[in-house]
């Protein structure tokens, strides 16, 4: 398992926590290696009910390691798998998943909220997914997801203009359920996991799998936009932006 990846379990719960602190999260491909092996355990584990996802203080995670992208851009070798591989395992969940933010959730930070069954964000939290800026496309098929959730407009404004949305306005938005002070954050994820944990298990998998409905549509289209993002991460407008974040100190002092 990644170092930077920690799991625990107690009481029914698998709690993950992506722990990269000097890098706000920012997800390495050995992360997101290790986020799906987490996944996979917690799923085959019989005494496992719900999975709890957790950041740092202050970043759920700062999305995908820039540092990654510009590699493949420069060298033009085909992405790691791993981020498909941690993909299709939260897409396709088979037990509950609860998500605790606090802070910065950027890029697949926010979009794995969408795959999530519930998520309590702390009142300082901030989503957001400059995809287009960063000259690449929406993944983690949030292109079909995040419109049916949250409806064109706002998908739009998310998704393709890169604009941020406070906790309350996710909540309202709907993928976020409750909002509480950063100090509380995990404990209150962690209740609401217990609460889950302690309801019928049988009653509570077919519930949920009636109320998520058939998913294969979703994971198509995670499949369809890797493809269209893997040409992305080649461009010269995706190089330069990675280039510019990278530079982006030089740039500033001078
Ligand atoms: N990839 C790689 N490194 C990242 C990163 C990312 N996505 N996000 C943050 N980091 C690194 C920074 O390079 C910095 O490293 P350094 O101290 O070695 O220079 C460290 O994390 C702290 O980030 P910093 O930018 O100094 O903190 P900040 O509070 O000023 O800003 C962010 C935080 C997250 C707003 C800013 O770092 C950012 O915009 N990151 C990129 C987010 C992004 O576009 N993600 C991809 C989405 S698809």
């Amino acid at each position: 398992m990644d170092e930077h990846i920690e799991t625990s379990s107690a009481d029914g719960i698998m709690t993950i926590r992506m722990n990269r602190l000097d890098k706000k999260n920012a997800l390495t491909s050995a992360m997101y290696a290790g986020l799906a092996s987490a996944l996979d355990k917690a799923f085959a584990h019989k005494d496992i009910r719900v999975v709890v996802i957790l950041g740092v203080p202050g970043s759920f995670s700062a999305g995908n390691d820039i540092t990654d992208f510009l590699q493949v851009a420069m060298s033009g070798k085909r992405e790691s798998m791993a981020v498909f591989d941690f993909l299709e395992r939260i897409i396709m969940a088979p037990k509950p998943v609860v998500a605790g933010v606090d802070g910065l959730a950027i890029g697949i930070g926010t979009t794995m909220l969408l795959h999530c069954d519930y998520v309590v964000a702390s009142d300082d939290s901030l989503f957001r997914t400059p995809f287009v800026d960063l000259g690449v496309i929406p993944e983690a098929g949030s292109s079909l997801l995040a419109p049916r959730l949250i409806g064109h407009h706002r998908a739009f404004a998310l998704l393709a203009m890169g604009e941020a949305l406070s906790a309350e306005d996710a909540r309202q938005a709907g993928f976020v359920n409750r909002i509480v002070p950063s100090a509380d954050i995990e404990e209150t994820a962690l209740a609401v996991a217990g609460d889950i944990a302690a309801k019928p298990p049988e009653a509570m998998t077919i519930t949920r799998d009636l109320v998520r409905g058939d998913r294969t549509d979703i994971l198509a289209r995670m499949r369809e936009e890797a493809e269209l993002f893997g040409e992305r991460l080649k461009s010269a407008e995706a190089r330069s932006a990675f280039l510019a974040f990278m530079n982006r100190r030089d740039t500033a002092a001078s």
